[in-house]
């Protein structure tokens, strides 16, 4: 039985339209309800919803052999997993935003509100510049209108957050779209399945 970790949401949803037509379908999926685990015995696949910051939680650990996360989850909490493929979905860009004229002087420690602390420190270590991070869980727009922060580092998909908040991009640190993940040893184990349905998305991911 393949476990594969889904991100929940309208991106969990095309990925799941990918698996489908990889030969791995499971149409209970489909069923409208709070269910969170949809098995196929005679495919041998067995899905399952999470959070998509959790879904390289997941992987890493086994619960799943394989499953979709952002880069940016990637980048910031490094788990031990395979890379295996970029599935060129939920693109977006990790940014540095600010009120619109915000000037950076560089003389003083520069207020940094961000989910991604990890990111965010490389990003300024690698400019040399001093930062203080002040971690949120979300709605992070809000923390330099309220004086929180001077900037924040956050994704940005079409801009309109920012825009709603006035907040602008004051620098783009990096490209962010959707990977296909595996667990080392089930890679190792289950490599026959886990490349056919690679190959399977790849072919779907370079048609678009
Ligand atoms: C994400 C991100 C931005 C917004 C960007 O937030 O943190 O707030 O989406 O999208 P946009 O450019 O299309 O407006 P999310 O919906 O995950 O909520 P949260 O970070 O506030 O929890």
């Amino acid at each position: 039985m393949l476990n594969v970790a889904l991100p929940k949401g309208r991106l969990g949803e095309k990925v799941y339209a990918m698996f489908e037509a990889a030969g791995y379908e499971c149409p209970s999926i489909k069923e409208n309800n709070r269910k969170l685990i949809f098995e196929n015995a005679e495919k041998g696949v067995r899905y399952f919803w999470v959070k998509p910051s959790d879904v390289s939680i997941y992987v890493e650990r086994g619960a799943a052999d394989i499953g979709v996360a952002g880069k940016d989850i990637l980048l910031e909490y490094s788990p031990d997993v395979y890379e295996l493929l970029d599935l060129n979905l939920g693109k977006c860009r990790m940014a540095v935003a600010a009120p619109k004229n915000f000037y950076d002087d560089g003389d003083r420690t520069l207020r940094v509100a961000t989910k991604f602390c990890s990111i965010a420190s490389d990003y300024y270590a690698g400019l040399g510049r001093d930062i203080d991070i002040i971690k949120l869980n979300g709605s992070i727009e809000i923390a330099p209108i309220l004086g929180l922060s001077d900037v924040i580092v956050d994704i940005v998909e079409t801009g309109t957050t920012l825009k709603e908040n006035d907040l602008e991009v004051v620098s783009v640190i990096l490209p962010i779209s959707a990977r296909l993940i595996a667990n080392k040893s089930s890679f190792k184990f289950n490599s026959e399945s886990i490349e056919k349905i690679m190959r399977s998305i790849k072919e779907q991911v370079d048609k678009k």
